[in-house]
């Protein structure tokens, strides 16, 4: 019998991580220890009216990964599968967090298999102390004054803070 060489599973993590929060962090460090490569795909999206531009978003992400050999970062426009496709990922990695974001990521994954079934969508929870955490609540917290500590690496604190001071003195 041929001897097979061992399958190497590329994973893709996509997302908007507007910013990336250690929920997100958490998704990866599990993801990183179950698949040979993550990549961690940022949308570029021109619809969204992004608070930190790709670059930054690149920046605070690259950081917050160095720890972790196998995740790399990339950004990508048009179809996840499509781009899942290219890069040649099997599966693409959503983090859950609660019931409520079942209903979207079921959608999605669905979607996704539909138009390529080959790709496999696998959700992955985060710890249960950041199943209420979203970019989305670090972002509004952040411009209302609020403390996100443990809920953002330190550099995202840091350019939150920097970002909302700068915008009251405009
Ligand atoms: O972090 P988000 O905003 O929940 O991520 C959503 C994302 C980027 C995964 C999703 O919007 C996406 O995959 N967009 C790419 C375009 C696409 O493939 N759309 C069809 C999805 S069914």
């Amino acid at each position: 019998m041929r001897k097979r060489k061992p399958l190497l599973l590329k994973a893709v993590y996509p997302g908007t991580f507007d910013p990336i929060t250690n929920g997100h962090i958490d998704i990866i460090d599990r993801g990183s220890s179950i698949f040979d490569e993550i990549i961690v795909a940022i949308l570029r999206n021109p619809e969204k009216q992004p608070l930190f531009s790709i670059e930054e978003r690149i920046q605070m992400i690259e950081k917050a990964i160095a720890g972790f050999p196998n995740v790399r970062i990339e950004t990508f426009d048009g179809l996840l599968v499509d781009y899942a496709e290219k890069i040649g990922a099997k599966v693409i990695v959503r983090g859950l967090r609660a019931i409520s974001d079942f209903e979207y990521e079921l959608q999605m994954a669905m979607m996704n298999r539909r138009i390529k079934s080959n790709l496999e969508t696998v959700f992955m929870m985060p710890c249960e102390s950041y199943s209420y955490l979203s970019s989305k609540l670090v972002r509004e917290v952040a411009e209302l004054g609020g403390k996100l500590t443990g809920l953002v690496p330190a550099e995202v604190e840091k350019r939150l803070q920097e970002r909302f001071r700068s915008k009251k003195r405009c």
